[in-house]
This record gives structure tokens, sequence and C-alpha cells, in this order.
């Protein structure tokens, strides 16, 4: 079966990006001329995903606003007759049929996923965590829903993190299947040292059935006091199991100060506007470094 949903959860408050996150939504950080979240509605769409959930709360309107019309903006663009630019605005409007729901609290990500059951329906679905920009050409989110459809089962898109990181993260139960997939039975959020299964980490998307609803319906609070959603696919891996892929494409965080930066010096290095001087830029302040 073709998935055709996505879920991007985007109400987090971003307390790791303070004090840009207290007004402006983390998923709306400029990766150079465009906002993180663009980044990922691109990829769903060239995966095939045609209907979109985004996960909002209060002060979250402006993602709203990016993907609509601005009718004063795009008269005005149209008088002086900048129709690259128009069109580059209408484009976004028309990358996908994009809703809203609002998180009313913030309750986690298992919390954020369990508003979009009633948009889910019965059918498989992509999540793509509003703060995870993933690049490269093959769209991360498609190689998963491939391997959905490979083993009937769910994806998760993993990658080895350092021993540092995996902590902060989670880590898999892995054992190798073929070329990049691995059956994973058991998983762990935010482990402490000695409850390590591997360095593997989920990192940012995953493909999930319907049963998830369930699950995060029926399971306690995790971690932070807040609704896991590792905690629920946790149940899944137990008893369905569920395939790791471990993806081709590089990640940024942009829940965090590095991540920002890392994807807006790759992505201004191959921009056709500004590459040359900014290589030009790094290249003299790095001789001061
Ligand atoms: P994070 O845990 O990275 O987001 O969630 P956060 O809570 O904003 O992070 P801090 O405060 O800096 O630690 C991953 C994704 O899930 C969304 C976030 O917006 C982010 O895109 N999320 C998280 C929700 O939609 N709702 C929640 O209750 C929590």
């Amino acid at each position: 079966m073709k998935i055709k949903k996505a879920v991007i959860p985007a109400a987090g408050l971003g307390t790791r990006v303070l004090p840009i996150s207290k007004t402006i939504p983390k998923e709306m950080i400029p990766i150079v001329d465009k906002p993180a979240i663009q980044y990922i509605v691109e990829e769903a769409v060239a995966a095939g995903i045609t209907d979109i959930l985004i996960i909002t709360n209060r002060g979250k309107g402006s993602i709203e606003d990016h993907f609509d019309h601005c009718v004063e903006l795009e008269s005005n663009l149209e008088k002086k007759g900048k129709f690259e630019t128009l069109k580059q605005l209408n484009d976004i409007v028309g990358l996908a049929n994009i809703q809203y729901v609002r998180q009313k609290e913030t309750g986690g990500l298992g919390h954020a996923v369990l508003c979009a059951k009633s948009f889910v329906g019965d059918e498989p679905f992509a999540v793509l965590y509003g703060d995870d920009v993933i690049l490269g050409d093959d769209p991360v989110i498609g190689q998963l829903c491939r391997a959905y459809e490979e083993f009937g089962r769910s994806a998760v898109g993993i990658k080895q993190v350092s021993d540092e990181d995996v902590q902060k993260y989670s880590s898999m139960k892995t054992a190798h299947i073929k070329h990049n997939y691995y059956f994973i039975d058991d998983m762990i959020e935010k482990p402490k040292k000695e409850q390590i299964f591997s360095n593997y980490s989920i990192l940012g998307r995953c493909v999930l059935n319907p049963n998830i609803f369930k699950v995060l319906e029926t399971i306690p609070k995790g971690v932070g006091d807040e609704l896991q959603l590792t905690d629920a696919m946790k149940v899944i891996a137990n008893t369905e199991g569920i395939t790791g892929v471990d993806f081709i494409g590089k990640r940024y965080d942009i829940g965090n100060k590095f991540g920002i930066m890392q994807a807006n010096i790759d992505v201004g290095l191959r921009h056709p506007e500004i590459s040359e001087d900014l290589k030009a830029y790094i290249k003299q302040i790095a001789k001061q470094l």
C-alpha cells in the first residue's frame, strides 16, 4: 500500500534554541532563505506524500501563513513584474494538501502524534519530526516508505550516534537483515549507560501503522513526564517487529544551535545566489581560526 499521508509534529517548545524560539517557532528558523519546515514538506512531497498534517500550538501561526497565499504581497510582485519570485511563492502554497491541528498541551512527541489519529484513519502514515531536516538526493521518508512496503511492518530511520548522544536520544536492539536494513525487536528512550542496546538511534523519521494509536492511548507517560513516541514504538517492536533503515542523507538538528549553523553553511555553499561569496568568506575567516 502506497503511503500518502504524513504527520509533522511542530508543537514543541524549542527550549534548546531560546531565545529565538520564544517568538519564532523553531520549525520556522531559516536555512538560508527557506524555513526548516519547508525542506521537510518538500522531502515528503518528493517521496509521493500528498496529504500532510502539521501539529502546531499557540504561537505557531507563522507556519500556517507560510504555506498560504498572501494576496497583498503577491499582487505587489505581479505589479512589479517579479514573476519568478511570485512563482516561487505560489509553488510553496501548491506543494501539498496541508492541514493543521493544535496540540492543546505540550505533552510530548507521542501525545503530538496521537493528535493525528482522526487524520490518519486506518492506513500507514509517515512521521517527519518538525525540527529534523534531512537532505540528500533520495528523500529519506521515501527510503522508509519502500522499507514499509517491502517488509509490511513499521519502519524507523536510524543512524549510529556517539556514546554521549545515544543517551540523549534512543537506543535500538538491532539484527542485520540485508543492505542498510535492520530488524528491531526492542528499544529504549534516553537510556542510562547500562541500558544501551546499540549506538543506533531513531533520528527524525518513521513510517507507522495505525496500531500505534491504540498503544499511545494505553501506555503511561515516560521520560520527562511526557508521552514518548519511542515507548509506543517499543511495544510495536516487541510484538510486531520494526524495520530500522540506516538511511542515506545528512541530518541537521534544527532544535540545536550548532545544527542550525551547519545547515546554513552546507545549504549556503550550494545556493546559486550566495555560494561563491560564502566560499570566499569562509576561506578568509578560516585563516584567522
Ligand atoms: P523535541 O523534543 O526535539 O522538541 O521534539 P522540543 O520539546 O521542542 O525540544 P526542547 O524543548 O528544545 O528540548 C521533536 C519534534 O516534536 C515536536 C517538536 O516541535 C519537534 O519538532 N513536539 C515535541 C511536539 O509537536 N509536541 C510536543 O509535545 C513535543
